[in-house]
């Protein structure tokens, strides 16, 4: 009975109104509100008190156009920052809302300035609001009493400028609201094959060089953090908590690097930044001493800049084919009495290791530091490959960090249907797998090693984030869900009371930043596609994630609340129509408009009659040269002409690949023929290749998609039975990292909602 009580009683504290993220550790709702009003005062008292005091006045300054006034700790009508050592816990606070007063305590500068930002919370929204509207009233905070600290230590997001640049203005803006949400490590990817980010000054080509990437179409990447852009960020983020965890990547995704003095390199030769994305096969040569010699005095420049305890060395995704055909590796593996190429990673990464323990850091690898044996146990593993590196890693000692790709913790992965997105590089994590993992795994739970785990992250890798817009649509929300995955203890996790606070409170403040979160639209199950066609009439079906409420128009005007219809049921359309739909969070917020284009028509009847004869394939012709759309191909003279293709995927396969494309000669091709439908029907169509043309009319058009790597322009078609005109422009070339060459150019078709099938060899004639 007094169990059944608690339970009840526990239950009910946690009210509609409190709307903090990441949820508390304990929260207790007391009766009224604290009145905050232009005669409320703030006071501070204590190491760390004043910083936080300051943070809120500069929010109420902003959005109210006043400063309060600094008043006496604890006194009626005050809020009070007070470091007190009887709050335990390093990054620990406790904050008191009554009528009376508002009074946070924490032991450290941290836990205060968490207590500041969970006092912000309990502020409307409004606070947020950075074009200062005269405060005239009051705000009405919630009477509450909060106990709070973290389930974990490390609570980090990587960011990646190297595959496409992010200035440092852009690396403060994500720390500042990632910080808000109590993430505290900054994991900072530097370094890659597709570009050297860090000045370093006694390695002046790495950023005259490493820095800059031509891509195939000519235009160019660059850019660099200077060492004072560097200093300036690290100070910025050690205000806001954050420490910032610089990624150095040893001995793999150094082509950078390597162009810029290529004898770090076993062959020595002369090469390039890497254009494409993908797994390099040059890397460092641990043969070499002058290749130490390098990463030392890296190094020796960065420990002066980044002054953290934590330094990332990579370590992922290094082949070893090199060290296999390398004298010097050859000569270092009999002097280390070696039988395998895996002992030499094992051997860089130890010395490597050792110079930075000399400089009082630990280092932090991808979980491939685990092979080759012999790693330190301090070193920290950084699981990506799932979960096994983390769970080896903790079971011979060492603390690890989850950030599994398969388990949600990789954001460039999409969060919603992939027709509605721009393209990502590939998998499905809606952010309710973010919310639900637990970052200790099952196989550890019970075994006396959960406390190795030191916590999760998640990456943003950036191939497919090609301007902030897309790095801020694909990192928020989601890192709202890892900031509690990360923060906030497993028995206080609750994903309905999370979207209620995202979709309310929590989105209205990302907007008012003016940051580009996403939002779920209207989906159709099954699969979406913005183009249908219909013979008598057809329904459509929509619905958003987290049961967003949606609502649609059929006139060619932007849905809103007031001209919208709210959707409860099926849309009949009995005639062509444009639908425009968008989804609407309980703030009232709109989401980016989705239009389907509904087109009401007849079944397309063969053009060619069942018993006209027929040879099997398409007819194709090649065009050389670098293209950016089928329309560059007119009146242009093709190498050649019919040739026989029987198999789409066929259109890719006219050139000679080298391993990392370069000096690849790029064509253009385009097969035409004939296609059996099996029946009368609706066919929805898909392809990754420039465009596609049935009956002579063009139905997909990928050519203006910055990567063509998913389509977004499905489309369906009303076909009679029998023989219809197919015409396919594939065009080859290497699209912002992507060469075109590495995808299927296979041509799908389904019925509405149905599985995909492969247009097959039988199913194509000329
Ligand atoms: C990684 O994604 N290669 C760590
Ligand atoms: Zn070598």
């Amino acid at each position: 009975m007094l169990i059944a009580l608690c339970v009840l009683c526990c239950g009910a504290l946690w009210a509609d109104n409190i709307n903090i993220i990441p949820r508390p550790a304990s929260v207790e709702t007391l009766p009224g509100t604290f009145a905050f009003n232009t005669a409320t005062t703030i006071a501070y008292k204590g190491e760390g008190a004043k910083e936080a005091a300051q943070m809120l006045c500069e929010k109420i300054r902003t959005s109210k156009g006043f400063a309060p006034r600094k008043g006496k700790a604890l006194a009626k009508g005050s809020v009070s920052f007070i470091n007190d050592k009887n709050v335990k816990g390093a990054e620990a606070y406790t904050l008191e809302v009554t009528e009376e007063k508002v009074v946070a305590r924490a032991s450290t500068a941290a836990g205060l300035y968490y207590a500041m930002q969970s006092l912000v919370q309990l502020f409307p929204s409004a606070i947020e609001n950075r074009h200062a509207t005269m405060m005239v009233g009051n705000w009405l905070l919630p009477c509450v009493r909060i106990k709070d600290e973290p389930r974990f230590g490390y609570r980090g997001v990587m960011l990646d400028p190297c595959r496409h640049f992010f200035p440092a203005s852009v690396i403060k803006r994500e720390i500042e609201r990632l910080a808000a949400y109590k993430i505290n490590r900054l994991h900072w990817h530097l370094t890659d094959d597709q570009g050297w980010r860090i000045e370093i000054k006694k390695y002046p080509r790495l950023t005259e060089i490493g820095s800059r990437r031509v891509n195939e179409d000519g235009t160019v990447e660059e850019g660099y953090y200077t060492q004072e852009e560097i200093r300036d960020v690290v100070a910025f983020a050690k205000k806001h908590h954050v420490e910032i965890v610089p990624e150095l990547e040893i001995p793999g995704h150094e082509l950078a690097a390597i162009s810029a003095y290529p004898e770090l390199s076993c062959k020595q030769q002369p090469t390039s930044v890497r254009r494409i994305w993908g797994v390099e096969d040059i890397v460092m040569c641990p043969g070499r001493e002058r290749m130490f010699g390098f990463l030392n005095d890296v190094i020796d420049e960065m420990v002066q800049l980044f002054p953290g305890t934590y330094y990332h060395i990579g370590g992922d995704e290094s082949p070893r084919t090199e060290w296999a055909a390398c004298d010097s590796c050859k000569q270092r593996m009999k002097e280390q009495g070696y039988d395998k190429e895996a002992q030499l990673q094992s051997y860089i990464i130890g010395r490597v290791s050792k110079h930075l323990a000399e400089k009082g850091k630990r280092v932090i690898g991808w979980d491939e530091i685990l092979e080759g044996g012999n790693l330190d146990t301090t070193a920290v593993v950084m699981s990506w490959r799932g979960e096994d590196g983390g769970i080896a890693a903790a079971k011979a000692g060492h603390p690890v960090l989850m950030t599994s790709a398969g388990h949600g913790f990789y954001f460039d992965y999409y969060q919603s249907d992939q027709v509605l997105e721009p393209t990502a590089f590939g998998a499905y994590f809606p952010i309710d797998r973010v919310y639900n993992y637990d970052p200790i795994p099952a196989a550890l739970r019970g075994t006396g090693r959960e406390h190795l785990v030191m916590g999760v992250q998640a990456n943003c890798w950036s191939e497919y984030m090609h301007t902030t817009q897309i790095l801020e649509y694909r990192l928020w929300p989601r890192a709202l869900a890892l900031a509690e995955t990360a923060w906030t203890a497993l028995d206080r996790k609750d994903y309905n009371d999370f979207v209620r606070r995202l979709d309310g409170d929590g989105t209205e403040r990302l907007a008012l930043l003016g940051y580009n979160y996403h939002m779920p639209l209207p989906e159709q199950p099954g699969g979406s596609c913005n183009k249908l066609a219909f013979v008598d009439s057809t329904s459509v079906m929509l619905k958003a994630l987290r049961d967003l409420k949606i609502i649609y128009t059929t006139d060619g005007t932007n849905p809103t609340l007031q001209n919208g219809e709210v959707y409860t049921a099926p849309i009949k359309l009995n005639r062509t129509t444009v639908l425009k739909t968008a989804t609407v969070l309980p703030s009232g917020i709109i989401s980016p408009v989705r239009t389907i284009n509904a087109v009401k028509t007849e079944y397309s009847a063969p053009r060619l009659s069942a018993d006209a004869p027929t040879a099997p394939g398409l007819l194709m012709k090649k065009f050389d040269g670098r293209f950016a759309a089928p329309a560059d191909l007119e009146g242009r003279t093709p190498v050649f002409a019919d040739s026989l293709l029987k198999d789409l995927d066929g259109l890719r396969s006219l050139t000679e690949l080298s391993r990392n494309l370069r000096d690849v000669k790029n064509y253009a091709a385009i097969a035409e023929g004939y296609i059996e439908i099996p029946e009368t029907g609706i066919y929805e169509f898909s392809t990754l290749n420039a465009a596609l043309w049935l009956d002579r009319s063009l139905l997909i058009d990928n050519s203006s998609d910055h990567y063509q790597r998913h389509t977004h322009e499905n489309a369906q078609i009303a076909l009679q039975k029998g023989r219809h005109a197919i015409k396919v422009c594939f065009i080859g070339g290497i699209f912002d990292g992507w060469p075109n060459y590495w995808h299927e150019t296979k041509v799908e078709y389904r019925t509405p909602g149905g599985e995909w099938k492969k247009v097959t060899p039988e199913m194509l004639s000329h």
